[in-house]
C-alpha cells in the first residue's frame, strides 16, 4: 500500500449526503453522560443528553443542547429550573426507561429539590440549575443554565465514545 498500510483520514463537507459521517466524527469525542430532569404539567421527565458542558466558574453555568425535533422539547424550553445529573456506570441499565416509550419515572425512587424538581441519589454529580439563557444552535437549542446548588460523590463515570458505553482507564 502506498500509505504503508495506514488508513486515510475521510473527509467530507457537511451535508445531506454525509450526515452518518459527521455523526461518526462528532463521536469521536467523548463524553459523559447526564439525564437532565424537570417537573412538567405531564409529571417528571428525564432527558439523555451528552451536550453538557461547563460554561463559567464564576457566576457557575453549565449548558446542554436538547433537539428541536425532539417530542419533550417544549417542557425543556420551558423549564425555569431543572437539574442535570452526571451519571456513573452504574446508572447505565438506567437509561433505557428515559428513552422514547420508556418507564421513565414510574417505579423509581426519587425526591424532588427546592425548586419542585425531579433528583436522583445515583448521580456522580448533580447541578440543580435555574434557566439563564437560550441560544439557537441550528436543530438545537442551547440552554444555558444557572447552577443554585450542587453535589457530587465519588464513582466511576460512564463514557460515551463512538456510540457506545464503557468506562474511563486514566492512562498511568
Ligand atoms: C447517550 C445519549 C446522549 C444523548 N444526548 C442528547 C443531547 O445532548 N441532545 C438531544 O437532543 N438528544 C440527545 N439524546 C437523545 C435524547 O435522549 C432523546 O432520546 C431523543 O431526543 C428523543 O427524544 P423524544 O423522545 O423526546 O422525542 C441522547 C441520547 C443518548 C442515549
Amino acid at each position: 500500500m502506498a500509505d504503508g498500510g495506514q488508513l486515510q483520514p475521510m473527509e467530507f463537507v457537511p451535508g445531506p449526503k454525509a450526515a452518518r459521517a459527521l455523526r461518526d466524527a462528532l463521536g469521536c469525542f467523548a463524553t459523559g453522560v447526564t439525564l437532565v430532569t424537570i417537573e412538567s404539567a405531564e409529571g417528571p421527565m428525564g432527558f439523555a443528553a451528552n451536550s453538557f458542558a461547563a460554561v463559567s466558574l464564576d457566576p457557575a453555568l453549565v449548558l446542554w443542547s436538547p433537539a428541536k425535533s425532539s417530542r419533550r422539547f417544549g417542557h425543556y424550553l420551558g423549564a425555569l429550573h431543572y437539574a442535570i445529573h452526571v451519571l456513573p456506570q452504574t446508572a447505565h441499565g438506567m437509561l433505557a426507561r428515559f428513552a422514547r416509550d420508556g418507564a421513565g419515572f414510574d417505579g423509581l425512587d426519587f425526591a424532588r429539590n427546592a425548586d419542585g424538581v425531579p433528583v436522583l441519589p445515583q448521580a456522580l454529580a448533580r447541578f440543580e440549575c435555574r434557566q439563564h439563557a437560550t441560544h439557537d444552535g441550528g436543530d438545537h437549542v442551547i440552554i444555558v443554565g444557572e447552577v443554585l446548588r450542587a453535589a457530587c460523590q465519588p464513582g466511576e463515570p460512564l463514557i460515551f465514545a463512538q456510540g457506545k458505553y464503557g468506562g474511563f482507564s486514566p492512562l498511568g
